[in-house]
């Protein structure tokens, strides 16, 4: 039997959040109010205001939606708003939401180990994208020791990522990549990462993050970066 911490080490996965330009990483039901969190769903901005008004809410009474102020006091705004019952409920993959305050549930879980795929919940193929592109497994990928196809990989699970968005089919966070140095080969999810070389490991996830993120370049510059033009991500 494998030991706990296999089981700890498989969990602690990367989120990699898609960079939202002009709109919110949250995501939206249409109108519907079901409490099921893995159906497909419209997503849309949360902090439309048409979408607000249709609940019956102004959107200028919620400072979580006031993009001139900043990510932390808008973090706060939210937070603030919600009781301990409601912030448990936000707590996990499946995210209820908080309908009172106009916040829509939300899937955290999807996956782009090696392209987007409909393994988590939070990703849905069908008639209009029957598939993504799958390249091989991360482990095969990374024994190639070339960061440029690293990247090329990177770019397009970025692109598929947004388009699946724009269709409605996927949110912007995946739980991507999986980047625990393999210890030991006993561990089932050797094959989700870059091997057992931290400094591969290493470059690997810059290559891969930086890139599916549109963030190339030096620490912190594209965050600064996109701060400056006022969008919103967490
Ligand atoms: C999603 O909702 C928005 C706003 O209500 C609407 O404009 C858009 O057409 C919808 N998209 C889909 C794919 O249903
Ligand atoms: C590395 O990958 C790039 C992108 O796929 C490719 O053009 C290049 O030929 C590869 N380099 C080597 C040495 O195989």
């Amino acid at each position: 039997m494998a030991s706990p911490r296999f089981f700890l080490l498989s969990l602690a996965l990367v989120m990699t959040i898609l960079s939202a330009e002009s709109r919110t990483t949250f995501t939206s039901l249409s109108s519907s109010s079901s409490s099921s969190v893995s159906a497909k769903r419209n997503f849309t901005y949360v902090c439309d205001p048409t979408r607000f008004a249709k609940m019956g809410f102004d959107v200028k009474d919620f400072g979580f939606c006031d993009k001139s102020l900043s990510y932390e006091i808008r973090a706060k705004d939210l937070i603030d708003r919600m009781t301990l019952a409601e912030k448990v409920q936000n707590l996990g993959d499946q995210a209820y939401g908080v309908q009172r305050l106009g916040l829509p549930p939300y899937n955290w879980w999807s996956e782009a180990l090696h392209g987007v795929s409909d393994v988590g919940h939070g990703t849905h193929f069908d008639q209009n994208v029957p598939g993504a592109t799958s390249f091989p497994t991360v482990i095969l990928t990374a024994a190639s020791f070339n960061e440029t196809l690293w990247k090329k990989i990177g770019q397009v699970v970025s692109t598929e990522a947004r388009a699946m968005y724009n269709l409605g089919n996927a949110g912007l966070t995946y739980w991507s990549p999986n980047i625990n140095v393999v210890r030991d080969p006993r561990w089932g999810r050797a094959l989700e990462t870059p091997g057992e070389d931290p400094f591969v490991v290493g470059r690997y996830a810059v290559n891969y993050v930086r890139v599916v993120i549109k963030e190339e370049g030096k620490e912190g510059e594209g965050r600064e970066r996109r701060k400056g033009q006022g969008s919103v991500h967490p």
